[in-house]
């Protein structure tokens, strides 16, 4: 696919890896719905990504609630006349261990942790990949899902939900590759490693510096080499239903 003036719907691009993507799409002339819970960064990068004379526009959107991820469809068809591509990639961490023992106090992960979790990154990647669908259905035209899952998916210390939630983005991918194949549409996703990001950065000193001494590479991977991920998936029209692992090598 093309990117010059596609329309791209990014999930949780106030920050992190959507931010990233945002920018470096707009560099390449996509035109970009951002979306996030976060209005106020949210604009910001809106801001940056306008400096490219781009179109953006930012959707401030609870991806967890169905009747806003429906409005939100409704809207950038309506905004831009169209969609081509949806990043699915709004996801949060609440990290605990599932239960431990300290100083002879239990404690355990909480049900309010586990569900906030699934809440946003499994149930909000099934309901905007579901939408996008449904537009590009509508519209009787192809398009581009990506999902974005996680080294995590494969099990991580202290990240019951969050691999939960990763492994089941895994899957759908699969699922839904081979669903909306006959449509055109294709479905990828990316299971990054330890990115510089401020999702990483707020794992603790200690444990953090743990994890990097596990990476082959002995470095967080940078947000522009997920990015460069997003564009081989977007570029390579043979790849759907598969994941790209970029890791630095890490296996967990
Ligand atoms: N890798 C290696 N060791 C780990 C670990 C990990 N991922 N997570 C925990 N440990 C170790 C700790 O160092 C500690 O070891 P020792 O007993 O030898 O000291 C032991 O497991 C118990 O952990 P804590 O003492 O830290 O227990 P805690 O209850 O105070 O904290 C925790 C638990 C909040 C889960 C904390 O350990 C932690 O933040 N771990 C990191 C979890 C993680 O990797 N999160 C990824 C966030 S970024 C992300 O999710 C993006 C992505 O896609 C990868």
């Amino acid at each position: 696919m093309e990117i010059e003036n596609k329309v791209f719907v990014i999930t949780g691009a106030a920050q992190g890896l959507g931010k990233t993507f945002a920018q470096d799409l707009a560099a390449r002339n996509a035109r970009l719905a951002l979306v996030d819970v976060n209005k106020e960064a949210l604009e910001q990068v809106v801001d940056t990504c306008s400096k490219s004379d781009i179109e953006a526009r930012s959707y401030q959107v609870n991806v967890a609630d169905e009747s806003e991820v429906e409005a939100l469809f409704n809207q950038v068809s309506k905004d831009f006349g169209t969609v081509d591509v949806l990043i699915n990639n709004a996801g949060i961490t609440r990290d605990g261990l599932i239960a431990r023992i300290k100083d002879g106090e239990i404690r355990k992960m909480s049900l309010a942790n586990w569900q906030a979790v699934i809440d946003v990154n499994l149930t909000g990647s099934f309901l905007c990949g579901r939408e996008f669908f449904v537009k590009l259905l509508e519209q009787k035209k192809s398009g581009v899902c990506i999902n974005i899952s996680s080294i995590s998916r494969s099990g991580n210390q202290g990240q019951s939900n969050y691999t939960a939630t990763k492994a089941g983005v895994a899957e759908m991918t699969v699922t839904w590759a081979k669903e909306m194949a006959r449509h055109g549409i294709r479905v990828g996703a990316i299971a990054p490693g330890y990115i510089n990001t401020e999702m990483v950065a707020a794992i603790r000193e200690d444990v953090k510096q743990k994890i990097i001494e596990q990476i082959p590479t002995r470095r967080l991977g940078d947000p522009s080499e997920i990015s460069h991920s997003v564009f081989y998936i977007l570029e390579n029209d043979y790849f759907t239903g598969r994941i790209i692992e970029c890791d630095g090598g890490l296996r967990i």
